[in-house]
């Protein structure tokens, strides 16, 4: 509904204080992410298969309701998933070195005969969904079959990055799933450790100089302090066993 439109798009009303405002992230120096607008926070497990393949993604406990929270950044926070102080005791270097290239510039394509694939790697957070199915890059490649459209669209909405897009052939639009704005605190009790901060449905990232992320249906942030590539997460969470504390760790 068009007067429901500012209920989803970047906040470029400042000093209207009557209009809802869709929410943002704030990349502060060597700090935590300051969330604005009531963004809604809540837990999201990976749910493997018998195989130890990622399969479905599962909705845990929900926070209650702020309208601005800061959340920690460094890893180091003793009251995760929120900021203590910690970065500045720690003297944690939270410096931005991520692309602010948009996603398709970036992007490489793998053309099938039903539907195109967009891939950039740099973002990838390990959440490992796209092993589906025999690996979502063969089934693009390999599949006309509009089911298998559908199946790949789907194995690609998991991708919690979004490193990963389907593309229709026929309208040349991706095939994205719906999300309200809102934050996900990951969960990977198959890998035994904490993920990213999974950002959804066209939340604003403002860097700490004021510069913007291109904003995009599904990014994750690094929230273990270790990422190569800050503020996205790149993985780094599995290899340094990164614990928030959750019980089903
Ligand atoms: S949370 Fe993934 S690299 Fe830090």
């Amino acid at each position: 509904m068009i007067k429901n439109k500012k209920d989803h798009v970047a906040d470029h009303t400042a000093g209207k204080p009557k209009e809802k405002k869709a929410g943002g992230v704030l990349v502060s120096k060597n700090g935590p992410y300051i969330v604005t607008g009531g963004l809604p926070l809540e837990k999201e497990y990976i749910v493997a298969d018998s195989e130890g393949i990622s399969a479905e993604w599962k909705k845990g406990k929900a926070y209650p309701e702020q309208e601005t929270y800061a959340l920690c950044r460094c890893g180091g926070s003793k009251h995760k998933p929120f900021c203590d102080g910690t970065h500045a005791k720690e003297g944690f270097d939270g410096t931005e070195t991520a692309t602010k290239k948009k996603y398709l510039a970036q992007a490489e394509r793998i053309e099938g005969p039903g539907f195109t694939l967009t891939d950039v790697q740099d973002l990838c957070a390990v959440s490992r969904f796209c092993h589906q199915a025999g690996g979502v890059w063969r089934l693009t490649a390999e599949s006309d079959d509009p089911n298998d459209k559908k199946l790949a669209a789907h194995i690609a909405g998991q991708c919690s990055s979004g490193r990963l897009v389907i593309w229709d052939n026929e309208t040349g639009k991706p095939i994205e799933p719906k999300f309200e704005p809102s934050i996900s605190l990951t969960e990977d009790p198959e890998k035994e450790c904490s993920g990213p901060l999974w950002v959804k449905g066209g939340v604003p990232v403002e860097s700490e100089n004021g510069t913007k992320y291109e904003v995009r249906n599904r990014v994750t942030l690094c929230r273990c302090g270790m990422s190569g590539n800050k503020p996205y997460c790149d993985g780094s969470h599995i290899g340094c066993h990164f614990n928030d504390g959750d019980p089903e760790l």
